[in-house]
């Protein structure tokens, strides 16, 4: 059994993926799991995770890239699309599925509380309200990440690719989303020498602080 350290110095930024190797289903379906637990302010998951397994998108995907070759070599291909219409009737959603999972009812404690949250996240700016959806994709990201080490499957994280043209390509205005970041999971291929270099950290005296 390896402890986290070991499986975070295991992982790295996938260049080279293996095209022949695929991830099973199950395990898939874990990676999923990963990202559906991950935290967000105040419980909303402002996002919407696609799984693109199609080559002829993927081949789309890779000109909107930078061709970067992960896009069609992994064996998925993960966008992760913030909600840009987030608003009273996407809270309101939300507070349904708490009432619907824990048989409870919209009052009291639980009412005040869903005010609260309408009001803190309505008087947002729309350029505020997308970077705050931004960082919880961010941190249901890192979840990806890590939970993928622990599995021995690989998974890169990727901001190179535009944008506006994944928002085009997938028709994701149309739904209310807008791809933020995306991750490329599968097996390295063995020959990618990246696997091979020491990781360069900042030392622990430059990134923490302790007062
Ligand atoms: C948000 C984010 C975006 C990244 N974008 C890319 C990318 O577009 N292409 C790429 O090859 N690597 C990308 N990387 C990988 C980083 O370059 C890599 O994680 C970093 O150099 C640290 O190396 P390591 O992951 O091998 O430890 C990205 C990583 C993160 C966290």
């Amino acid at each position: 059994m390896e402890n986290t350290e070991e499986h975070l110095i295991w992982r790295y930024g996938v260049k080279r993926y293996d095209s022949a190797k695929k991830i099973q289903q199950q395990n898939m379906n874990k990676l999923k799991d990963a990202i559906r637990l991950a935290p967000s302010s105040y419980g909303l998951q402002p996002y919407r995770v696609l799984f693109i397994e199609d080559p002829a998108l993927r081949a789309k995907l890779s000109v909107a890239s930078f061709h970067q070759p992960q896009i069609t070599e992994a064996s998925c291909l993960i966008v992760f699309c913030i909600e840009t219409t987030i608003g009273e009737t996407f809270i309101d959603g939300y507070f349904a599925n708490i009432c619907s999972t824990r048989g409870v009812k919209l009052e009291g404690i639980l009412e005040n509380h869903r005010d609260s949250v309408v009001n803190s996240i309505c008087r947002k700016q729309d350029d505020e309200k997308l970077a705050w959806a931004t960082h919880q994709a961010y941190l249901a990201l890192g979840f990806l990440l890590l939970t993928a080490a622990e599995m021995k499957i690989d998974a890169n994280a990727m901001e190179g690719f535009m944008p506006s043209q994944y928002d085009e390509i997938l028709s994701l205005k149309q739904k209310g989303l807008h791809a933020v970041v995306i991750a490329a999971v599968g097996y390295r291929h063995p020959e990618d020498f990246y696997q091979h270099m020491v990781k360069v950290r900042r030392p622990n005296n430059e990134i923490f602080i302790t007062f």
